[in-house]
């Protein structure tokens, strides 16, 4: 393929971390509840893509690479996506396409690595739309609304600071259909840090695809809907306030209430590690003596995201160096802080 500057992009997308977990979904992509998210900067995918005109046989026409080597199942992952949105992205089977993308995060750390992907896969194919539509700018919640359709988490990556994805009275505009950003937030949570200690890169057991599945048949889910709506609101309402005590409170419940989830299903399945475990009481006890506000939370797997405001960072470190990091697998850990959102490249 001849590539020239007129038909490459290139974008970088942040992964994002949720306070409040979507845990659950219907239809197509849809939420039981709402959800709440810090976009993150220094853990994101970088997104290339290449196209060419062809013929309109009303067929996706796909090459994909993933850190510069073929990789069969991304590429039937994403040949899915595009099969799914190609009546709303109509340019899709009208050029051949060769898509590379990179990860700023070690490959095995078992970091879900889908919100990124799917953001910077989505940005440049928006980016590609309006060029062909000699529009200005990207349509962010089109943007949003796609990413969802590729992993739901995907959906709040696309904007800065926090963001809530799902019908909530308390945002107006909010939409289960695609994320929003939440502006009305304090200062201090603009430059939040989290530490992603990598406790462990096995593979995981039960992936979030089934894992939400499983959310159908729990006898917990009703009330769990209903709870994470209430926490939703709690944490604007504590964002807004700048109350990092609150923040942090909801953060943990939220962590252990996914996993308690977990426990919870048929079959039930445990992501945690001892490690995790480990950690978690040792966050507890320094954040008792040392009265710091540092919380942990917890994705679906097995790694800790270390929450704490920057005022804050030389105390943490501590508790880091002395105690955490060697719980960490090969004593990875990905210092990271709250970002702005994509990036154009190219
Ligand atoms: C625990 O977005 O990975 O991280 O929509 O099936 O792709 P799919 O699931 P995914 O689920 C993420 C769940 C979570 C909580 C969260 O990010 O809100």
């Amino acid at each position: 393929m001849r590539e020239t500057a007129e038909n490459i992009v290139q974008w970088q997308s942040p992964s994002n971390i949720a306070i409040v977990k979507y845990w659950g979904k219907h239809g197509r992509q849809l939420p039981r509840n709402p959800s709440l998210s810090l976009t993150l900067d220094a853990a994101h995918t970088i997104t290339e893509v290449m196209f060419t005109e062809k013929e309109n046989d009303g067929k996706i026409a796909l090459e994909f690479f993933f850190e510069g080597e073929p990789n069969p199942a991304f590429k039937s992952r994403i040949a899915s996506f595009l099969n799914a949105i190609k009546d709303e992205l109509t340019f899709l089977t009208m050029y051949n396409f060769r898509i590379n993308s990179y990860n700023s995060f070690p490959h095995s750390s078992g970091i879900a690595s889908s919100a990124s992907a799917m953001s910077a896969l989505v940005m440049c194919l928006c980016d590609i739309e309006r060029t062909l539509q000699k529009s200005e700018d990207i349509d962010w919640r089109k943007a949003s609304h796609l990413s969802r359709l590729g992993s739901g988490s995907a959906s709040r990556s696309v904007i800065s600071g926090a963001a809530l994805w799902g019908t909530h009275e308390k945002i107006k505009h909010s939409s289960d259909r695609y994320a929003v950003p939440v502006s009305d937030i304090d200062p201090v949570f603009q430059s939040f840090h989290d530490d992603i200690l990598i406790i462990s890169e096995e593979e995981k057991s039960v992936s979030s695809t089934a894992g939400h599945q499983l959310m159908e048949g729990n006898v917990y889910a009703p009330a769990r809907f209903q709870q994470a709506y209430d926490k939703t609101t709690e944490l604007i309402e504590a964002m807004a306030a700048g109350d990092v005590w609150k923040f942090g409170q909801i953060a943990e419940d939220e962590a252990l209430t996914l996993h308690a989830l977990m426990m919870s299903s048929q079959p039930s399945y445990i992501l945690m590690k001892p490690h995790t475990l480990t950690a978690i009481d040792q966050i507890r006890k320094f954040r008792k003596t040392h009265k710091v506000p540092v919380f942990f939370t917890l994705d679906a797997g097995p790694n800790i995201h270390l929450l704490y405001p920057h005022e804050h960072a030389d105390q943490v470190n501590t508790l880091v160096e002395e105690t955490l990091r060697a719980l960490c697998h090969n004593d990875l850990i990905i210092r990271d802080r709250v970002g702005q959102g994509p990036k154009k490249l190219k």
